[in-house]
């Protein structure tokens, strides 16, 4: 039985059972779908047992060992890949510019963080990952219990997650890989490789790119150690069954024809588009993160002139170039308008 299926049961049984709101009374009207298939763990629907099924086929989608549904984001992915692997004292290794969750997932564990850096690409504004050589040295050097990498980083470099795996493997260490902004990779030859099949442990969001709702998310696990304990350990006793729904529903999309068909279609739309603004200059390993720069202007100034002229906001802007995020939402329209950036 699927997670969706449960929404579809009805139940003769009278429930004296939590959520309070009975899906009678609606507190904020704009959500009343939401209230009525709020649903608890209750033996006449058991949610419990179809979201564990739910997991599992997720997991043969994946290819790994187990796959777990988060509802609070690839935070607390981070969070619980740090905590299976990390002991009090234990050696992390983050990047100093890492996502907040890195350093909190450290602090979480007792962990011994220690930061390393990346080389900048002063041209672009941007960090570069590492070389497989200089990972080597890194966790020959720093000899860690767990590494976390951001891979793709927030404009879509990607790190060789493979070699990194190989290393890490050589090397013993633990390797987490934050692929928050990489969901689409294993469903497409045309974007990088996914960590998912690779890392010890590799989170995504769902909500980035992938068409989930906030704060959705994956976290994949090929290791023995044991994961499950430690999503117990920051998770909550009273999971939103309706978002978990949507995961599921979400990973079915992106594994359909139809999800494939979309994701190709996007990459197809931004290749034609990039074919069109020869005026602009691209850069980076992921299509679907437009990452541009223009001669003669900063990456703010760009960014205001996409605002203020054409109505047009980026992700993430940096002193050389500014980021334009798409996603599986991103129609051939949407991607149209850009074309007016002919006109910078
Ligand atoms: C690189 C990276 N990792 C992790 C996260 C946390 O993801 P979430 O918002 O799904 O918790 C973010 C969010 O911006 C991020 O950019």
């Amino acid at each position: 039985m699927s997670i969706i299926s449960v929404f579809k049961k009805k139940t003769k049984k009278t429930l004296f059972t939590t959520p309070s709101h009975n899906g009678k009374i609606c507190i904020f009207h704009k959500f009343y779908q939401w209230y009525k298939n709020d649903i608890s763990e209750v033996d006449a629907y058991n949610p419990q047992e179809a979201l564990q099924k739910a997991e599992k086929r997720a997991s043969e989608i994946y290819k790994t060992k187990s796959t777990h549904f988060l509802t609070n984001g690839s935070t607390s992915g981070i969070l619980a890949a740090v905590l299976a692997s990390c002991k009090k004292g234990d050696k992390l290794l983050i990047w100093e510019k890492s996502h907040k969750c890195h350093k909190h997932a450290g602090i979480l564990a007792g962990a011994n963080i220690v930061e390393y850096e990346l080389p900048f690409n002063e041209e672009w504004g941007i960090y570069e990952p590492l070389s497989g050589e200089k990972l080597e040295t890194l966790l020959n050097t720093e000899k860690p219990k767990a590494i976390i990498v951001t891979t793709p980083s927030y404009e879509g470099i990607v790190s060789d997650v493979k070699k990194f795996s190989n290393i890490c493997k050589k090397c013993n260490v633990i390797f987490i890989a934050d692929e928050a902004h990489g969901a689409l990779y294993p469903f497409s030859e045309n974007l990088p490789q996914s960590a998912v099949k690779y890392a010890d442990f590799t989170v995504q969001s769902l909500h980035k790119t992938a068409g989930g709702i906030n704060p959705t998310a994956l976290l994949h696990s090929n290791s023995d150690l044991d994961i499950k304990s430690a999503l117990d350990l920051i998770s909550t006793t009273s999971p939103s069954y309706p978002m978990l729904a949507t995961i599921e529903a979400n990973i079915n999309f992106l594994n359909s024809k139809r999800g494939k068909k979309k994701i190709e279609e996007l990459i197809k739309n931004i290749q034609n588009l990039k074919t069109k603004l020869a005026n602009l200059e691209f850069y980076g390993d992921d299509i679907t993160k437009i990452l541009i720069k223009k001669e003669g202007l900063t990456g703010y100034e760009l960014s205001e002139i996409l605002y203020e002229k054409f109505g047009i906001e980026d992700e993430k802007t940096n002193e050389k170039s500014t980021m334009l995020l798409t996603g599986i939402g991103t129609t051939k329209e949407k991607l149209e308008k850009l074309k007016k950036l002919t006109k910078i």
